[in-house]
């Protein structure tokens, strides 16, 4: 394949890395080193996520007690068994308040325009609250639901599960980076669904508001890592240009 270059940004490269990303569910004993570890958390980070307002966290478990049960809760899956590190990726339900308040602080232009402090201040937690009762989400349906019949408008977060969706698709987002970027570095990952959330986040001491979206095994791949070619069904069923 040509390489082809776009303003600095290799594709080829881009296209190995992910191309060559499986979940692998048998690692070697090689470590992931904590520089190689940092770097990808910053990329994952550098996720495109709403209003900047990051609800993302990432548990690495180190402690080696922790990590002996962490992998119990994760099943006794190969992946995590045979993991270097093994990740919990969660999700915050509760952080966009104070994160709109640091974003104006720490916003790159000083002092934010007032468009920006407007949206941080009044349209971010107009958003998100839901009053007392969820009486404000009512207020919320009713307004939304006239404003439509004249103009498109997105619809606010109504219910407690609209906040975790929302909170769940940016830090999905942050996960892929992470896989990804663990890729670039030469090491493999497995993200899992499969394991107990309560016991997790009871081992992690996490609270109503912290949800985890998902763990993630990482570390080299053993040669017998992945048990078959990588295949998708046929993108007809996927894809329309309408
Ligand atoms: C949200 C999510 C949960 C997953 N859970 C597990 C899991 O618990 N155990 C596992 O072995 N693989 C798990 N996988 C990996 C998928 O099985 C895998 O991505 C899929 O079969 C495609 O294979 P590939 O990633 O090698 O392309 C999960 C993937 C995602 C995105």
């Amino acid at each position: 394949m040509t390489k082809v270059q776009n303003g600095g940004v290799n594709l080829d490269a881009f296209r190995e890395v992910v191309e060559s990303r499986r979940s692998v569910r048998k690692f070697t004993k090689t470590p992931i080193p904590d520089a190689v570890m940092a770097d990808c958390l910053r990329l994952a980070m550098l996720a495109p996520n709403s209003s900047n307002l990051q609800p993302w966290e990432f548990y690495v478990i180190d402690s080696d007690a922790k990590r002996a049960c962490a992998i119990k809760n994760c099943m006794n899956q190969n992946a995590a068994k045979t993991a270097a590190r093994l990740i919990a990726v969660v999700a915050r339900t509760d952080t966009w308040h104070d994160n709109a308040k640091r974003i104006l602080n720490e916003y790159p232009i000083n002092p934010p325009p007032k468009k920006v402090k407007d949206y941080y201040n009044k349209v971010v937690p107009l958003d998100f609250l839901r009053g007392p009762l969820s009486m404000m989400s009512l207020a919320k349906w009713g307004s939304t639901q006239a404003i439509r019949r004249f103009t498109p408008i997105k619809s606010p977060c109504y219910t407690f599960d609209d906040v975790k969706n929302w909170a769940t698709n940016n830090t999905a987002l942050a996960a892929q980076n992470l896989m990804l970027a663990l890729r670039a570095h030469g090491f493999d990952s497995c993200p899992m669904g499969g394991f107990d959330e309560p016991a997790m986040k009871a081992l992690l001491n996490l609270a109503d508001d912290h949800h985890i979206v998902m763990m993630i095994a990482a570390g080299e791949r053993a040669d017998d890592g992945i048990y078959h070619d990588q295949f998708r069904l046929t993108s007809r069923q996927f894809v329309f240009h309408v």
